[in-house]
């Protein structure tokens, strides 16, 4: 190849690169202005809550194979030793929970916090954990934002 072709083969090469990149650019900037703002759901926030009591709303016996209740899962833990029988004192979930899992009853007791365990159970583990994939992950499944206030509470009820 000739110093001169190889120079024009270069010139032509820049040039077409140039394109591209100029081409990218305006892509780029039409698809950012065609964008629509999309409002994110969630729940009791900018969409209606459908789980208003919170754990209990989920935790249910769906059916006799499927018995999600946090009632069943304690006690399944308990006959394996791992928890005391506390069938007699659980009305409210989480707020009976509370007596032996809040941070200084957890400090105490040596029991784990109830905030960081059920973060750990329902917010870690990506795609595998079925509360992110199936709920969404969202917080405002069992934290409540007061709208008059802004103030944040947990959401407690009686299990069915
Ligand atoms: C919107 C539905 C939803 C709400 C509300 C919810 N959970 Fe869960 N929870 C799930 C799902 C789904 C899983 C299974 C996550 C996974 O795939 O590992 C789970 C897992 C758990 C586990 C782990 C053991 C098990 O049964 O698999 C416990 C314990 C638990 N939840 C307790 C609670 C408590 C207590 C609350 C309330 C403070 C609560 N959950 C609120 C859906 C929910
Ligand atoms: C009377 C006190 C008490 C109450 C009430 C109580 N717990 Fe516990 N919980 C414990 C103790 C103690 C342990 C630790 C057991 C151990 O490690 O041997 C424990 C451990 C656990 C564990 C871990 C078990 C494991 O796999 O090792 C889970 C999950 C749990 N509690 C959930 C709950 C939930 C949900 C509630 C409310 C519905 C609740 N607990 C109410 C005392 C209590
Ligand atoms: C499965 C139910 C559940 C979900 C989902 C959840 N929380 Fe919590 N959270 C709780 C509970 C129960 C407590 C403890 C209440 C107590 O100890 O009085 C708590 C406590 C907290 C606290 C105060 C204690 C701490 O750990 O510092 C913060 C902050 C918090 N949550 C933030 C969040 C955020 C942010 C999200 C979403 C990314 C979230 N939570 C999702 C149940 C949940």
């Amino acid at each position: 190849m000739g110093k001169r072709k190889r120079r024009v083969t270069l010139a032509v090469l820049l040039a077409a690169g140039m394109m591209l990149l100029l081409l990218r650019g305006m892509a780029f900037v039409t698809f950012g202005q065609e964008e629509e703002a999309t409002v994110p759901e969630i729940p009791g926030i900018t969409v209606d809550d459908v789980h208003v009591n919170g754990c209990v709303d989920c935790h249910r016996k769906a059916d006799p194979e499927k018995d999600y209740r946090i009632s069943t899962n304690l006690r399944e833990l308990a006959e394996k030793g791992k928890h005391p029988n506390v069938e007699d004192s659980i009305k409210t979930i989480p707020g009976d929970c509370l007596t032996c899992h809040s941070e200084s009853a957890a400090k105490m007791m040596g029991t784990e916090p109830l905030a960081s365990m059920l973060h750990r159970f329902h917010l870690l583990g990506g795609e595998e954990n079925h509360f992110i994939t199936n709920d969404r992950g969202q917080c405002t499944h069992c934290h409540a934002l007061n709208k008059d206030t802004g103030e944040f509470s947990i959401k407690s009820g009686k299990e069915q």
